[in-house]
């Protein structure tokens, strides 16, 4: 038998076996040659703009749960939502859902991820916030009361072990429960730290088709160059769109939104009133106004600014509201009746859009977008409260917490 991390302890039972003419039980579940550790660190977000790293137990593992050793977390807009005003009343909470790591322990009934893919120890795992019930349910409902919130890892509260957010060293999945997750060892560590919010947009240009209006040569705005707007431009590019101008009051967001894909770029900083503003972006277009329009920012004025970007019969997909941002005027009449815009809302995911988002990355890393250069920034899992300050004062582009470096590209604080 060939010595290696994953049959070790079946080895040594057999020479035990051998010498005492007996071999021990078996534990119920795969586990590293060192055994599975006694305690994890959790960052829990125990006040609003303040998180303690607290130690837990790992518990023994039950047949379809998984330890995983974390490698690495992006932060969310929606754990600097949390972190500033917890709008869903969540804590205390463990946060922190755009993780990665190593599997260290199986439980015996895990033998493949959601999707089918084969599972061993050693392998590379992200989670989805997705139920398995229903691979088309497009989200987590937060006031369902029947499902146990240690389900969706990094965004609800459990009410029993707390290992279960990935700003942490050890996150412990608990599989009977539904929930889902894949084996994304083929990738990279920077590309699975971006899978979860590449599915957003994966989902939002889902969303965008089904109004039968984005084509191969349509002219698109992307409104917003955070990371969400970013990964928009993305997409697009891999999808062959090529005509595609990104509206930001951030130059260097914008700079960025161009190597990502995007065509020409309008500071809106540099415009008063909408008029001057849409025909900056009508002039990109070379007079022409967009097609359609992906609205990736929280701000309700961009969502009223953006109709004047769209012609008549054109479409626009609104994505940039995860949380209630307010109300946004819109005249009916002008911006929607007339206009026959066909309008869309997006929010989050379903799991097919997951497994489409690994073919995205792959896709984007063959024809040359540095989407991963995405992450600028990571801090380890003590200077998590800097770190989410940091990303609030905009200082980087996607923050990560980190348990291991990033590579060069990234600033390692
Ligand atoms: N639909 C979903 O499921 C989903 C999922 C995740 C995030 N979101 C939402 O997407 C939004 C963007 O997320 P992010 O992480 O990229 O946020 P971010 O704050 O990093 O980026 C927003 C960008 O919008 C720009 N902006 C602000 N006002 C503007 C205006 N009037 N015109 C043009 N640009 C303007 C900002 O300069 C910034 O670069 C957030 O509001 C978030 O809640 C939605």
């Amino acid at each position: 038998m060939e010595m290696n991390a994953q049959n070790i302890e079946e080895i040594v039972r057999q020479v035990l076996a051998g010498m005492n003419g007996s071999a021990p039980a078996a534990p119920s579940y795969a586990a590293p040659a060192g055994g599975v550790p006694k305690t994890a660190h959790v960052a829990m977000l125990t006040s609003l703009g303040h998180y303690d790293v607290k130690e837990f137990p790992i518990p023994e593992l039950g047949d379809d749960d998984i330890l995983v050793k974390v490698e690495g977390t992006g932060i969310c807009g929606t754990d600097q939502h949390e972190f500033k005003k917890d709008p869903f009343g969540l804590i205390p909470v463990a946060l922190g859902h755009e993780g990665t790591g190593t599997v260290v322990a199986l439980g015996k009934n895990v033998t493949k991820d959601s999707a089918g893919k084969p599972l061993k120890v050693g392998d590379k795992l992200v989670t989805c916030m997705i139920f398995a019930d229903d691979p088309d349910i497009t989200m987590f409902d937060l006031n369902k009361q029947n499902v146990g919130a240690a389900d969706v890892y990094g965004l609800l509260p459990d009410d029993d072990i707390h290992l279960n957010g990935w700003f942490s060293d050890y996150i412990f999945i608990k599989g009977s429960r539904g929930s889902t997750y894949f084996n994304v060892s083929d990738m990279d560590l920077k590309s699975r730290i971006i899978i979860e919010p590449a599915a957003v947009l994966i989902h939002a240009v889902e969303r965008a088709k089904t109004t039968g209006i984005l084509r191969f040569n349509s002219r698109v705005v992307v409104q917003g160059c955070g990371p969400i707007g970013l990964l928009c431009v993305a997409i697009l590019r891999t999808m062959g769109i090529e005509n595609i101008t990104t509206v930001d009051g951030n130059e260097q967001r914008l700079e960025f939104s161009k190597k990502l894909g995007a065509t020409r770029t309008v500071n809106f900083m540099n415009y008063k009133g909408i008029d001057n503003l849409a025909n900056a972006v009508k002039d990109s277009f070379n007079g022409h106004l967009a097609d359609f329009a992906f609205q990736c920012t929280g701000s309700p004025v961009a969502h009223s600014n953006v109709y004047h970007f769209i012609r008549n019969g054109g479409g626009l997909c609104e994505l940039g509201f995860f949380i209630n941002n307010g109300e946004a005027t819109i005249n009916p009449h002008f911006d929607l009746c007339a206009k026959e815009i066909n309008l869309v809302g997006s929010w989050v995911y379903t799991l097919r859009d997951y497994v489409t988002t690994f073919d995205f990355l792959k896709r984007a890393k063959a024809i040359g977008l540095p989407v991963t250069d995405l992450i600028t920034d990571a801090f380890p899992l003590d200077k998590i409260n800097e770190a989410h300050e940091f990303a609030l004062a905009q200082k980087g582009l996607k923050v990560a917490i980190t348990n291991v470096p990033l590579d060069g590209s990234t600033n390692n604080h």
